[in-house]
């Protein structure tokens, strides 16, 4: 098939790498040159494992290609992914002026019949919308958008770090559709990643919508419990990572996704769970629980930097402190640094006068362009050690693999004070009593 695919982003990328090398021709279009540019170069704009050998591979071998043009990219294209990006908007709902200004560029340009999907996560009837604007500049040029234009609701479950395998061998594939040659059209799209099972699920256009946003806000819910079972957990002598393999072990519960840590970050939870408390508040159905996992998750953060501030005796003991941070990225294997707990645990240290050492394995870039001014106050390394040179703490934000066993006695001596904070519960209480440490993490004992 013929593909194009607005946003070249961490979606739109994957998305159009993965497709392309199952055999599709795919345009791959972004309105930042600069993107475009080092794509067209194979330089892969993001840290995702995996993709930037897949898109070399689909550009050597003529099945991707990549433009700023939107008239190039919809050229007998039969199906338009639309990847782009609905950040929050100033209210917290999703802010759909991407959206809806690729849904307008599409109508002033599509002379063909073709699906346009959409693949961003949207509110529930914003497929609709898109389908409506573009129908509008075809009317204006005289087309018909009954003979043109089908629209489709296809939300994307990819996790960053896991992208490539998860876009290749999804768990289920949501598709929206008003009729059956939609559904028909975007089953083929899909069944060369879904040989062995067929992991289709057709539904309503608003039911697809608004599975991704019960996905993402279910999911917030796991961790804001966990990280509620934590704080409970230091108050009555109990070990989080006890009580989560037991809890895990209850089939109907389930293993995954339920590490206490520094509350939920990156591109999606953050913004998702909000949009659905807008979405609920604007139709009328108010998402209590939904508001308590969001107002969790903001307290999870600062009830841990409270205790940095408590260690060091109040916030005015840590003017002149040298403070060490491993990661920045919201997860490991990713360089995604928004809505990153660690950006706002840098940004309270430096407001208490703290001076800060930090070290990413990849996100470094990314968080200084996120902090701005700030990231020049900072003292960014080239490797962990360095960062811990002189520290009176260290903060664990990422669980990047590198920082999961390291070299102990070394750090010790390296650092002002043998202190760790470890949002991620990446060490053993015990054994870092044993190498001498203050050892403080989330929902154990010291
Ligand atoms: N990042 C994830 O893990 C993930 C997972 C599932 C779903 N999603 C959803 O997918 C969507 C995209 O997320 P992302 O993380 O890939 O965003 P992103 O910010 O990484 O990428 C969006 C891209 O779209 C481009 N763009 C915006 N408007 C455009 C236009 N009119 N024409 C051409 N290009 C345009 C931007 O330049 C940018 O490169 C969001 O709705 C997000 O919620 C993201």
């Amino acid at each position: 098939m013929r593909l194009c695919v607005i946003g070249s982003g961490y979606v739109g990328l994957v998305s159009g790498a993965c497709l392309a090398d199952v055999g599709n021709t795919v345009v791959c279009v972004d309105k930042d040159p600069a993107k475009v540019a080092s794509l067209k170069k194979h330089r892969i704009p993001i840290y995702e494992p995996g993709l930037e050998e897949i898109v070399r591979r689909n550009v050597e071998e003529g099945r991707i290609f990549f433009t700023t043009d939107l008239a190039e990219g919809l050229r007998s294209a039969e199906i338009c992914l639309i990847t782009v990006d609905t950040p929050p908007g100033g209210d917290g709902r999703a802010d759909l002026s991407s959206v809806l200004g690729a849904a307008g560029q599409i109508g002033e340009l599509l002379d063909h019949p073709a699906v346009v999907v959409t693949k961003s996560t949207v509110p529930v009837g914003t497929t609709m919308r898109v389908k409506e604007k573009i129908a509008e500049g075809l009317r204006r040029r005289g087309l018909d958008p009954e003979k043109l234009l089908s629209v489709a609701s296809n939300p994307e479950f990819l996790k960053e770090g896991d992208a490539v395998a998860d876009f290749m061998k999804p768990d289920r594939v949501i598709v929206g559709v008003e009729n059956d040659d939609v559904a028909e059209k975007m089953h083929l799209l899909y069944s060369p990643l879904m040989r062995r099972s067929d992991r289709f699920i057709r539904m309503s256009i608003p039911s697809a919508e608004l599975s991704k946003y019960a996905a993402n806000a279910m999911l917030a819910t796991r961790i804001s419990f966990m990280n509620e079972m934590a704080r409970l957990c230091e108050k009555v002598d109990a070990d989080i990572n006890e009580v989560r393999r037991g809890l895990g072990a209850d089939p109907r519960i389930g293993p995954d996704f339920l590490y206490a840590g520094l509350g939920y970050g990156g591109s999606c939870f953050p913004k998702d769970t909000r949009a659905i408390i807008g979405l609920g508040r604007e139709r009328g159905a108010e998402t209590t629980i939904v508001e308590a996992v969001n107002r969790a998750n903001e307290m999870q953060r600062a009830w841990f930097w409270n205790k940095i501030v408590d260690h060091f005796g109040g916030l005015g003991a840590l003017k002149g402190k040298n403070v060490a941070v491993w990661g920045v990225a919201f997860k490991a294997n990713t360089d995604d640094v928004r809505f990153s707990p660690a950006l706002y645990l840098i940004e309270q240290l430096q407001d208490a006068g703290a001076s800060v050492a930090a070290f990413d394995p990849v996100a470094a870039e990314g968080a200084k362009t996120a902090l701005g001014k700030r990231a020049n106050e900072l003292r960014w390394t080239r490797g962990a050690y360095d960062a811990v040179e002189g520290a009176h703490a260290l903060v664990v934000c990422t669980e990047w693999r590198e920082f999961r066993s390291p070299d102990f006695a070394r750090m010790k001596s390296m650092m002002s004070a043998p202190v760790v904070f470890d949002g991620r519960n990446l060490y053993d209480p015990k054994a870092m009593a044993e190498y001498g440490f203050k050892y403080v993490s989330v929902g154990r004992k010291a």
